[in-house]
């Protein structure tokens, strides 16, 4: 892997945009709710599963190769929905979803993105493309925009079960945020959906959210939206074993496990924490995701062993982002298909599918020796 003038992993990267973002944008990106401990615990609670290597293993040829939905991915590793991209870089959605496509992987198109379902089809229409929805108290936009993403050749509908309102990002608050005037929220051009230019006098995102996304919403609109729609349904933000089994009845095609960043409540576990209940419940009936502070290749392999089929990556994406475009979000691709496949190698796994799950045990494992 060749390294991006010293960038080589994905904090370097992180630490680059700390530097160069302006703070109306990096604390949008970057904060989580209130103290910011689930926040935390996404990354560190990695640290808390050990990997159990086998020796002696053939990994010459080491294959990363996995389908999500039907789909081929040459890794793993797809890209979380993340909004209003261009305040990273000019290309903004449609550089990311390029770059998904180049690195063979999936990539979450957001309903407050400020690249239009049409421009990023356009754009990328190599890559898999799936498309995350709020659902809107108007109904008729929201049936609407499922139609556009539907014509623009979108594969699934990932829909966010766990923002019925925004949760309370301090540093949002503070800074007033809003979107640069230059930007919109391009999906709802020349529509009232769009304010998001100001603020009357906290975040303009949660004034946003709270005054059109409808809060009402219940395990009754998952089969709204399945009458509306042949495409798959992603249910995006399940934490429990009950919400999981719930999803799969209600016909999910897969549960991710996500908490949003840890930008909703505070408190609910990292996500690595809640991935063994739910893909116990899920029991196969249906494809397991997780996201929520994946940042390296180690990371990605636990989440393997533990019962995902992929996970997905959220903020490091923005970062590569900031830092060049289409080529910083494939630099942080590669860097981690690079670190996947030498924890592979150095495993004794040469597929997705030789990883067996006791390759990964929590820490308690070897207190109870
Ligand atoms: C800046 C930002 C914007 C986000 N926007 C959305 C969004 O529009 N829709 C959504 O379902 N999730 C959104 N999320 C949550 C991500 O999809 C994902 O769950 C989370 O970022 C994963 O955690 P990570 O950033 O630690 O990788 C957003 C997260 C961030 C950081």
């Amino acid at each position: 892997m060749a390294a991006d003038r010293g960038l080589v992993c994905l904090q370097d990267y992180e630490r680059h945009a700390h530097r160069h973002l302006d703070r109306n944008a990096l604390d949008y990106y970057r904060s989580g709710a209130g103290d910011e401990y689930s926040l935390g615990l996404n990354q560190t609670s990695f640290r808390s599963y050990r990997i159990r290597p086998r020796c002696l293993v053939d990994v010459s040829r080491v294959d990363l190769s996995a389908r999500a939905l039907g789909a081929a991915v040459s890794l793993p590793v797809g890209i979380s929905p993340t909004a209003m991209q261009r305040m990273a870089h000019p290309d903004g959605e449609c550089a990311t979803a390029r770059a998904a496509g180049e690195a063979g992987t999936v990539f979450i198109l957001s309903t407050l993105s400020t690249s239009s379902v049409e421009e990023v089809a356009a754009a990328a229409p190599d890559t898999t493309k799936w498309f995350q929805l709020y659902i809107y108290k108007d109904r008729e936009l929201t049936r609407q925009l499922v139609k556009r993403v539907e014509a623009a050749g979108f594969r699934a509908l990932v829909l966010t079960v766990d923002a019925p309102v925004f949760g309370i990002r301090r540093s949002d608050v503070r800074n007033q945020f809003k979107l640069p005037p230059h930007l919109t929220l391009a999906n709802f051009t020349g529509l009232h959906a769009t304010d998001v230019n100001e603020s009357k006098g906290g975040s303009g995102i949660n004034e946003y959210v709270l005054s059109l996304f409808d809060p009402a919403l219940c395990w009754d609109d998952v089969a709204w939206l399945k009458s509306i729609t042949k495409l798959p349904i992603v249910l995006k933000g399940i934490l429990t074993a009950q919400d999981a089994v719930r999803g799969v009845d209600a016909g999910a095609a897969a549960i991710m496990v996500s908490n949003h960043g840890a930008r909703q409540v505070d408190s609910t576990p990292a996500t690595i924490e809640a991935l063994p209940e739910v893909a116990r419940a899920v029991g196969g009936r249906a494809e397991v995701y997780l996201d929520g502070g994946v940042r390296q290749g180690t990371d990605v392999f636990k989440a393997l062993a533990l019962g995902a089929r992929m996970v997905f990556l959220g903020r490091p994406a923005l970062w590569g982002l900031a830092h060049s475009g289409q080529r910083g979000v494939r630099s942080i691709l590669d860097i981690v298909r690079w670190e996947l496949e030498t924890t592979f190698s150095l495993t004794g796994c040469n597929s997705v599918q030789s990883i067996r799950p006791c390759m990964v045990v929590h820490k308690s494992f070897y207190h109870k020796l």
